[in-house]
């Protein structure tokens, strides 16, 4: 990316899981145009977030579901840009499933995405943000979590588990400078939306229960991720952040 940073803020270091497509590609695009430095994590290819960002982006291909793998991450990480600042727990899964066919196999497949990643992930990076004095942790959750819709009960139960982890994670590490929010977007196009919950009609169906009635797009989530990135943002924790255009409130 060749434009200007356009924060005057301190440049920080950002690991954002799943950066590879979707919500944590646009996620480290957003982070990166305010100058920070951002390492992007995911088993997947992550050329195409590394071709949009330039040489403040460094790929790092790992599983968050294995803690060696997300040990050396963090690390490489550090050592790369000197630090890690911001995490952005963004990698999920989200299979529809019936509940009466879901395996044992399918419930923990989902679990060990959406909440030992973030665990594995956060934990490993604390030591850096508590030298540091200074740290964000953001939870990229689910507005399912006040909805629980019936094809999604293994998703709905490890987004509000990450809900849950939120809050006692930011009571954990608040007094090292480091908050922990989570934000809740609703149904938000993106490929595997569109391959899975969006199929048949589902934006247009999700878009009629919404108070904005228009269908969310990854870049309606920007402006809350970097309000709890901010600096100034250091009052701002244990808090889940809805942004779904007004279906759920709370
Ligand atoms: N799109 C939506 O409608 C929506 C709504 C609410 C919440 N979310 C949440 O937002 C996040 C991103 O969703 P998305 O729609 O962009 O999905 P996506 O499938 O486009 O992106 C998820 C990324 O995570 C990566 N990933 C999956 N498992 C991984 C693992 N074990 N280790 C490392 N990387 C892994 C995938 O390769 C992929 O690049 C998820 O946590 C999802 O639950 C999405």
């Amino acid at each position: 990316m060749s434009e200007t940073p356009s924060s005057d803020g301190p440049q920080r270091v950002v690991l954002v899981t799943g950066a590879a497509g979707g919500l944590g590609r646009e996620f480290a695009i957003a982070l990166a145009a305010r100058g920070h430095r951002v390492a992007g994590l995911d088993l997947a290819d992550l050329s195409g977030t590394a071709d949009a960002i330039g040489d403040r982006f460094h790929p790092v291909r790992a599983d968050v579901t294995d803690p060696d793998e997300v040990e050396a991450a963090v690390e490489e990480t550090a050592a790369r840009f000197g630090g890690l600042h911001i995490v952005v727990n963004n990698a999920g899964i989200y299979p529809p499933l019936e509940f009466e066919e879901t395996t044992l196999e399918d419930w923990r497949r989902v679990m060990r995405v959406n909440l030992d990643g973030p665990f594995l992930v956060s934990r490993a990076a604390l030591p850096h943000m508590k030298a540091a004095g200074w740290g964000r942790i953001v939870n990229i959750a689910s507005a399912v979590v006040f909805l629980g819709p019936p094809d999604l009960v293994a998703y709905t139960t490890s987004k509000a588990g990450l809900v849950g982890f939120t809050r006692a994670l930011a009571s954990a590490v608040g007094s090292h400078g480091v908050t922990v929010n989570a934000i809740a977007p609703g149904l938000t196009r993106t490929g595997t939306a569109a391959r899975t919950t969006g199929a048949d009609g589902g934006f247009e169906r999700v878009r009629d229960l919404q108070v904005v009635r228009a269908v969310e797009e990854p870049r309606d989530l920007l402006s809350t991720l970097l309000y709890v990135c901010d600096e100034g943002s250091g009052f701002l924790t244990g808090q889940t952040i809805n942004v779904d255009g007004g279906s759920a409130m709370h």
